[in-house]
């Protein structure tokens, strides 16, 4: 009995990974029942109860006098029914931003400012000799070049695909689309994908509260509770439906704003209940590499067998915000249909960009600025954690992050925040309210330690506590 459980499972798994990877794409006729026995190796019996399996999952269907046919693999199902342009709206107005944004208006910043708001590296830790190497390389062997095609620049597909496979995930080029930064790509997915009026779970606080990409084109966002090892899963279980008119949203490394690390048992966890609501998942990975202690756990998308998983990476955090690179991954059949949204909205990201990131990561030169990066962010959490310890233990509390910049600061009780961030600002420090990554008012700072030197972190976080000290 448990040798045939395994053999159906097998065969269960190898006609998932053929729809994920878009290989049996929705609407195909899967092979019959004899074909497949022969294929795998096994009796029919075993492929009968695979494909009853696989009904109950939603994922194929009996189709009178067609077969059986491939009907839901959730991303491949959203690209196959894509919301036409008009109901997407990807260019409707952006809601306004949030209002601590505003309040700084017609108020000059004094000459030394601290910038504990800013969500990249240091200047000082941008690689600037070698930068102008990879670039010298590139002009000294330039040859022409002009639009590229619609998935991006061949070589840095090939380039990523690499990486990503050296990180557990199996992707080819052809699944890998080229974005303007992973903005661009939550662009792309909210506008050529998602139909108007469905829901985004999400993590709460999270960095997609301060956007307004879903939200404009008329998704709504429900947030959901978060604990040490990220985004609760029961949470998420007790409140998803299925079907495919949620997905879920999630930053499981070094998630901004709070820098928690989900652990392997909370993306097991969560992939489970994917599957079972059948939810589409946007993993926005671009905090992966800066980690400090330890490498994070597999990413959802390699631990996932379904398909449910759109990964997004960028250079952003690492390299540069500057090269605006970042990368959609998923099944070939859905990143096609990005491509096709993204040919329509720019005809493709810069190709002298795309030149350097891809010269960046075959030269092997990116691997070694993230060591650089790694140890420059240890030194730095060490005296952010010094410099916290020491002038807000009594006001606050935190999580030391496993990685990332992020700290999210959290008022104990009582201790008021009012217009702190103006305040702030004229006292010369500019720092990130909570109340952008949730939406509503909370007694939390998000403070960053990736930009500001050690010294002015300190002088910065001295700063905040006699502010708040004023009101409390
Ligand atoms: C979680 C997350 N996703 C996406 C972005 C945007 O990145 P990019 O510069 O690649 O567009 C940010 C930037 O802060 C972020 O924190």
């Amino acid at each position: 009995m448990s040798t045939n459980l395994a053999k159906y499972e097998k065969v269960m798994n190898y006609i998932k990974k053929a729809i994920s990877s878009g290989e049996w794409p929705i609407g195909s006729k899967i092979p019959s029942q004899r074909k497949l026995a022969e294929l795998l190796s096994v009796n029919r019996s075993t492929i009968v109860t695979a494909l009853e399996e696989l009904k109950i999952e939603g994922l194929i269907e009996g189709v009178m006098g067609k077969g059986t046919m491939v009907v839901n693999n959730t991303w491949t199902l959203l690209a196959a029914s894509p919301p036409s342009w008009d109901e997407s709206a990807p260019f409707s107005a952006p809601k306004p931003l949030p209002a601590p944004v505003l309040e700084t208006d017609g108020v000059k910043a004094p000459e030394h400012f601290i910038e504990l708001s800013k969500g990249e590296l240091a200047q000082d830790i941008f690689p600037t000799d070698n930068m102008q190497q990879v670039m010298m390389r590139l002009a000294q062997s330039l040859e022409p070049f002009g639009y590229e095609e619609p998935k991006g620049y061949l070589p840095l597909r090939k380039a990523i695909s690499d990486y990503m496979r050296k990180q557990g995930t199996d992707i080819t080029p052809a699944s890998i689309l080229i974005v303007s930064g992973a903005i661009q790509g939550l662009q792309l997915i909210s506008a050529g994908l998602l139909h108007k009026g469905s829901t985004v779970f999400l993590e709460k606080p999270s960095y997609l509260y301060s956007l307004h990409t879903f939200q404009s084109a008329g998704m709504n966002l429900s947030g959901l509770p978060m604990d040490e090892e990220g985004l609760r899963a029961d949470a998420l279980l007790k409140k998803a439906m299925a079907g495919p008119a949620s997905v879920l949203y999630t930053i499981p490394c070094f998630h901004n704003p709070t820098g928690i690390l989900m652990s392997e048992a909370r993306r097991k966890e969560l992939l489970d209940v994917c599957a079972e609501k059948r939810l589409p998942v946007i993993e926005d990975d671009i905090y992966r590499e800066l980690w400090i202690d330890s490498p994070p756990p597999p990413t959802l998308q390699s631990l996932d067998v379904n398909g449910h998983v759109l990964y997004i990476g960028s250079f952003s955090k690492t390299l540069t915000p500057g090269l605006r690179i970042g990368w959609i991954a998923g099944s070939e059949q859905v990143i096609e249909r990005l491509a096709e949204i993204k040919k329509q909205t720019d005809y493709g990201s810069s190709s002298l960009s795309q030149l350097v990131a891809a010269e960046w990561i075959s030269s092997g030169l990116y691997e070694q600025h993230l060591s650089f990066v790694r140890k420059e962010l240890k030194k730095r959490r060490t005296a952010a954690l010094h410099a916290l310890d020491e002038h807000m233990s009594d006001l606050a509390e935190w999580d030391i992050p496993a990685g990332g910049f992020l700290i999210w600061l959290r008022m104990k009780e009582g201790i008021q925040l009012k217009d702190i961030y103006s305040k702030a600002y004229r006292a010369g420090l500019s720092l990130n309210v909570g109340s952008i990554y949730t939406g509503e008012s909370v007694q939390a700072i998000r403070l960053s330690y990736g930009y500001a030197s050690i010294e002015e972190f300190e002088q910065g976080i001295r700063k905040l506590r006699q502010i708040i000290l004023e009101d409390n």
